[in-house]
């Protein structure tokens, strides 16, 4: 589908209109919107083909035409299934309210009268094109969750099947089998992605019992790691520690092979591989951590659609009581495989999800896809590491926090999508925003009603929360506080042209807003941006300092600065130069 490909490509415009004045204004109107493009079509007989073609983000209808009129053509874009879905906006040179209803009742989106101010010209289109966007979101959405239930209805009846032919099966394997169907529903929950290979890996160590492991995510033609564990480590957690371990899909490696061919590897020992292997054993985990790997076993995570997604890679298998055992065996390589194809189902969603929200990033910040992706990523992953500490303190269970971790790092990527309703001469300015841009600038936190009201509910209250109170500062002297958007007599929402002042104070703030306003605060302060420069570290953990219990949740300062080392892992991970994740 092309408009699902639109997005990463900015907002593109036409204008039907027969009169070049028009058009040539409204082109210069959009031209400091570097993300919008514009094309004009002259001849409204020529429109219907064009259209189809080119399937714009957003068209503009000029109302009185020779030939075919604005009315016309709207009723025929309408009628037609593939255009169906662009929203129209009729230019008129009349207010008056008979074409409005006119326009309205022919299916237009919306009605602006000639020559519209700039402002609201681009406020107009990129909240149109959000909308659209934003729909057609919803729409996938739901083919998804339809397509789970069957896949997930299918899931349970092979496993019914299994149980019985496993009667005559020895009942520790069949213990470990039943305990992987078990978890089944749990993980079909997980919406994220490095949360669910997390949890994946977490789960095969525990069930097959394995000291060490590690999960990979197919990322364009390598393997990225996603998470390391070594229980013969005290800190048994190297995820940080091997962020930038990179793998080619291929026989060089073991899980690069797994990953080619889609083929389960069981390998008894690790450094007795002779040249007839068809993979190579990379010694540089154990050389550097001075660890010995001895047995592994990987397994390819294929979707429900059957591509590879993903290795999971088990190392050095124990007996429950946690001394070494010899190899994997058969038993394992058949709770393995059930493992993975258990998974899939909940893979795909996941990986779904991702690029969905990573879609609807790039459409609020679509200025610079590699580093946006990046900041939000970024802002995340703190996110998650405040919490992590947070939730330990505060003494939540084990199923809470993971719950709660893959509803925050969702949420925290979202954080700043209601920048995509703010045009780009106020983004980008150069200089310091005056108060009516800052006001303008501040609506993107008040889209949370607009935007997720009907999604997937826990996720969706956790980024409504989020978006709305990213900005709120512990003090009060933050927004937007409680206001909400007031809709114009079309239904669009209106931004503030005042500044918002009154906030919420201290734990009315949800948790979540609280910890990813230091996190995005520490990113945003660490970043150029149009208008301002980089800070370094001192400086930025100096303002941090500074503003604990005035902007900042105290408890929150304290944690973060208490984790830095990490924090600065993950910032060096995300740094532009490495590409974004999808
Ligand atoms: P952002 O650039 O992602 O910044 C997020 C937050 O980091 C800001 O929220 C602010 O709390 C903090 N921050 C960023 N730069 C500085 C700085 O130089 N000094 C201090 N003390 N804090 C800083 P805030 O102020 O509510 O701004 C929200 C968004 O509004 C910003 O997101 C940015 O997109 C925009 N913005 C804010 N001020 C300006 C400005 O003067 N010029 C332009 N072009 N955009 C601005
Ligand atoms: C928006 O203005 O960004 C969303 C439009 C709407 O939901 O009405
Ligand atoms: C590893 O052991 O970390 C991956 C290397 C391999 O699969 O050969
Ligand atoms: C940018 O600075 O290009 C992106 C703005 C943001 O990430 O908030
Ligand atoms: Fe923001
Ligand atoms: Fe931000």
């Amino acid at each position: 589908m092309t408009s699902e490909q639109r997005p990463e490509q900015g907002i593109h415009v036409v204008i039907v209109d027969d009169q070049v004045i028009v058009g040539e204004a409204v082109r210069r109107m959009l031209s400091g919107d570097e993300d919008i493009t514009l094309e004009a079509i002259m001849d409204p007989s020529l429109a219907m083909d064009r259209i189809r073609a080119i399937q714009p983000n957003v068209l503009l209808v000029d109302l009185v035409m020779p030939g075919i009129d604005g009315l016309e053509l709207t009723r025929r874009l309408q009628a037609d299934e593939s255009t169906r879905d662009i929203p129209i906006i009729i230019l008129s040179s009349e207010s008056d309210v008979h074409r409005k209803v006119d326009a309205f009742e022919n299916g237009a989106s919306d009605f602006l009268v000639k020559m519209p101010d700039r402002l609201e010209l681009v406020a107009r289109v990129r909240a149109l094109a959000a909308k659209a966007i934003a729909e057609q979101q919803l729409r996938l959405m739901a083919t998804r969750l339809q397509k789970q239930a069957v896949a997930l209805d299918e899931a349970n009846r092979s496993l019914q099947a299994m149980n019985v032919s496993l009667e005559s099966d020895v009942s520790e394997q069949r213990g470990r089998l039943r305990s992987i169907a078990m978890l089944s529903n749990e993980l079909a929950r997980i919406q994220d992605i490095d949360i669910l290979t997390e949890r994946l890996l977490t789960e095969a160590r525990r069930i097959l019992v394995a000291d060490a492991g590690a999960s990979y995510l197919v990322d364009a033609d390598q393997l990225r790691l996603t998470h390391a564990q070594n229980g013969s480590f005290e800190a048994q957690d190297f995820t940080e520690r091997l962020r930038d371990w990179e793998i080619a899909i291929d026989h060089r490696s073991i899980v690069g092979w797994v990953a080619e061919t889609g083929e389960v590897a069981n390998i008894r020992d690790a450094y007795e591989l002779d040249e007839t292997s068809p993979y190579q054993f990379n010694d540089a985990f154990d050389k550097k951590y001075g660890y010995h790997t001895r047995s592994i076993m990987a397994a390819p995570l294929i979707g429900a659609t059957g591509q590879v997604m993903g290795v999971l890679q088990l190392i050095n298998p124990c007996n429950p009581d946690g001394t070494p055992r010899e190899q994997f065996d058969a038993d394992d390589e058949t709770a393995i495989r059930h493992f993975a194809s258990m998974a899939s189902v909940s893979m795909q969603n996941a990986q779904l999800t991702r690029s969905m929200i990573l879609r609807m990033i790039r459409m609020a910040e679509l200025r610079d896809p590699s580093e946006t992706g990046a900041h939000a990523n970024r802002v995340a992953e703190y996110a998650l590491v405040v919490f992590g500490e947070w939730a330990q303190r505060h003494g939540l269970t084990v199923e809470e926090r993971e719950l709660q971790r893959d509803r925050l790092r969702i949420a925290a990527m979202l954080h700043d999508v209601g920048k995509v309703a703010v045009p780009d001469m106020i983004l980008k300015k150069p200089g310091k925003l005056d108060d009516r841009e800052f006001a303008t600038m501040q609506g993107h936190t008040m889209v949370d009603e607009a935007l997720f009201d009907e999604l997937l509910s826990g996720y969706d209250e956790a980024a409504a929360e989020v978006v709305r109170g990213h900005h709120e500062r512990w003090d009060g002297k933050g927004y937007p506080g409680r206001e909400t958007l007031a809709r114009d007599d079309n239904g669009y929402l209106v931004f503030p042209t005042q500044p918002i002042r009154n906030g919420r104070e201290g734990d009315e703030i949800p948790l979540f807003a609280r910890i990813v306003a230091i996190a995005d605060v520490f990113d945003a302060l660490g970043s150029q941006r149009s208008y301002k420069e980089a800070w370094d570290d001192e400086r930025i953990l100096s303002l941090l300092r500074e503003e604990s219990g005035s902007h900042f949740d105290p408890e929150l300062v304290a944690i973060f600065i208490d984790r830095i080392d990490e924090i600065r892992a993950i910032r060096a991970k995300w740094s532009p130069v490495r590409s974004s994740e999808n």
